[in-house]
């Protein structure tokens, strides 16, 4: 029960890894309010949670699920800004204005909104920890995914720089950078690579992973709670990743 009586703000809490962890912080007594474009109107009540629809692009959305979180709970102790698209795969030559900033919009900008207004809370109570969701492809890049593997380096930008900015007051920031993981999202890029005639897609990500398989969500969840938990009171501004040693391994793409 490491997060009792905690108030808990996820974002992209209807997805695969959003879902995921709200099972597991209110597995350890956490109190939640789930955030998402989707209704999540069901998950929030198998839960015992809040939930509040919001877009993370919009500022006034954003500003909405920080003031529900204050209203229903008054506080914030963990946030775990992890909302996330993975966009149109094609080379940068074949992508389109809207292209990129689609998946800035949401992967970058929206993991800044949600610092800006979350943090004012968190540094206020002297107190708090932030996640924000990277990925491996805030490391390395691959052919197909300019805006999403720019996006994911500007997320991990955004987690030093507010690290370094609120550390003395209480609040700590960090990112999990999953490599290819079990949900909706790496069927989506697997569909998009076999449109694209690469049909051995999956087997391709596959071949570039150490382990052999793709993570659980689970397994990400466990990274999740540890970086929110007390037991990382050292760390911050920094990330762990959980990718089955893919960005140790010779380099290998479905795209290639
Ligand atoms: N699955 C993977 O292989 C993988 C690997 C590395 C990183 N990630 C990252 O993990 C995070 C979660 O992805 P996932 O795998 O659970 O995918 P997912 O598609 O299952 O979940 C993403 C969630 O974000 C929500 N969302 C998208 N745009 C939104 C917006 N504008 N406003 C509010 N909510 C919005 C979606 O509705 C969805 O519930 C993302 O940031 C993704 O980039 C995933």
């Amino acid at each position: 029960m490491r997060f009792k009586d905690q108030v808990v703000v996820i974002t992209g809490a209807t997805g695969g890894l959003g879902s995921d962890a709200a099972r597991g912080f209110a597995r350890e007594g956490a109190k939640l309010l789930l955030v998402d474009r989707d209704d999540g109107t069901e998950l929030a009540a198998e839960l015992g949670a809040q939930f509040h629809r919001a877009d993370v692009t919009r500022d006034a959305d954003v500003a909405g699920y920080v003031a529900a979180a204050l209203a229903v709970f008054g506080r914030i102790d963990v946030f775990f800004n992890n909302a996330g698209i993975e966009g149109r795969i094609a080379p940068i030559m074949e992508l389109t204005e809207a292209d990129f900033d689609a998946v800035m919009g949401v992967n970058a900008k929206g993991v800044f909104l949600g610092l800006k207004h979350v943090l004012p809370v968190m540094v206020k109570q002297r107190a708090g920890a932030v996640v924000n969701t990277a990925s491996t492809a805030s490391h390395v890049g691959s052919p197909g995914l300019g805006p999403y593997v720019a996006s994911k380096h500007a997320v991990l930008g955004l987690t030093r720089v507010a690290a370094v900015e609120v550390a003395k007051l209480g609040v700590r920031v960090n990112a999990v950078c999953p490599g290819p993981t079990e949900t909706r999202m790496i069927r989506s890029l697997e569909e998009q690579a076999g449109a694209r005639g690469l049909n051995d897609a999956r087997e391709r990500y596959m071949a570039g992973i150490p382990l052999g398989r793709y993570c659980t969500p689970a397994e990400i969840t466990a990274a999740v709670m540890f970086l929110s938990s007390s037991d990382a009171s050292g760390m911050t501004g920094t990330h762990m990743l959980v990718d089955g040693g893919r960005t140790g391994a010779p380099s290998s793409s479905a795209m290639r």
